[in-house]
């Protein structure tokens, strides 16, 4: 493996640096133009379900929009009935929603009972020959367009089934997978479980990306000389963070890595992905969403509960105005230099 290889997943080609992994209220078009803009090299939508848009669902396909970028967009599916996914995926395929996309991915690591219940999400680990007609039905409607996964490694670890799943699958047609280093039942802790990630690597020929708890550089190249994968996907490490893609980026082409941000960048880029939002969103919308965002630009900065207590009470755009200020004013009392702190 080079790290400065170009991905080729049939017509689509992932540069040197991670991936922005899907996360349902936060990678919104705002958080993965950010991403993006700092070098993530693929971003995926927040999940849609298949049921919803072929019942017309009118919400569901503000969900799929903010492709068209630098790196390649892939929409995310969730479902269990192959024929359902399939009809949702000739409906994307067939251009209903006017949006740009590169691929389509499938999400079979969900493990919210709400999800799981009815068979989609991580459950298709408990039934690989549905997740191989799944895929089978969303490839035949998909026609060209790649076809993705991002699967856990198993239920539980009776059941780790993520090779099983991951072989029917790239039989069936998967371009790529992203395997999130857990089974089900771990849900997002403890560590993950570099160990299965490199068994479902060493399973199928198509690029896999490893997932878990990648927040550093290092972090990111030591799961892939552990895993053996072609590259990695960022979750939670890139909430408030989306320098971490840069400085990954630079780790994997052997260059310096940057700095991390300074007090005043990291506000800057606070305001430019909130305003994104309310643009997006409208600010009433905006502005609850953002009070989580906000609170992870907080992370590791001095006060950091009674900002966070501040994010949480934001309704305006203004409003995060008065949470930096009083950022700023609490780094001002603090004796370390914390004017160049760094995101831990
Ligand atoms: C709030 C949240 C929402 C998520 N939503 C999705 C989703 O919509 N689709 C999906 O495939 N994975 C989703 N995930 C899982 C992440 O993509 C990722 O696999 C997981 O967080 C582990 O990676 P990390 O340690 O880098 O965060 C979500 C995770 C979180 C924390």
């Amino acid at each position: 493996m080079n790290l400065f290889d170009t991905i080729h997943i049939r017509t689509i080609a992932l540069a040197p640096g991670a991936a922005l992994a899907p996360m349902a209220g936060a990678t919104d078009k705002a958080m993965r133009r950010l991403c993006e803009r700092f070098g993530a090299n693929m971003t995926v939508s927040e999940m849609v379900s298949a049921r919803a848009l072929t019942m017309g669902d009118r919400k569901s396909p503000l969900l799929m929009t903010g492709g068209g970028g630098s790196a390649p967009f892939g929409i995310q599916l969730f479902g269990h009935e192959p024929d359902v996914m399939g009809e949702a995926a000739a409906m994307i395929a067939g251009g209903k929603y006017h949006v740009p996309f590169d691929f389509l991915d499938i999400n079979m690591g969900c493990p919210a009972p709400k999800i799981t219940g009815p068979g989609a999400g991580s459950s298709l680990l408990r039934d690989p020959k549905r997740a191989e007609a799944i895929v089978r039905a969303v490839c035949r409607a998909a026609g060209d367009i790649p076809v993705t996964v991002k699967l856990r490694i198993g239920w539980d670890e009776e059941h780790l089934t993520g090779v099983e799943v991951a072989k029917r699958c790239e039989d069936a047609g998967a371009a790529l997978f992203t395997v999130h280093g857990r089974t089900r039942r771990e849900m997002y802790e403890p560590g993950i479980h570099a160990d299965e990630i490199a068994k479902i690597k060493a399973a199928v020929s198509v690029p896999v990306l490893a997932n878990g708890d990648v927040t550093t550089a290092e972090g990111a190249l030591a799961l892939m000389r552990e895993t053996g994968c072609d590259g990695v996907a960022v979750g939670r490490g890139a909430m408030g963070n989306p320098w971490l893609f840069a400085q990954i980026r630079a780790a994997m082409c052997g260059e310096e890595i940057p700095a991390p941000p300074t007090l005043a960048e990291r506000f800057a880029v606070l305001r430019e992905h909130v305003r994104a939002m309310c643009d997006d969103k409208g600010e009433r919308i905006a502005m609850c969403e953002a009070r989580s965002h906000a609170a992870w630009y907080m992370r590791g900065l001095h006060g950091a509960a009674k900002l966070r207590r501040a994010c949480c009470a934001m309704t305006t755009f203004l409003d995060l105005e008065d949470v930096i200020a009083m950022a700023y004013e609490l780094q001002s009392h603090q004796p370390s230099d914390s004017s160049s702190s760094v995101i831990e």
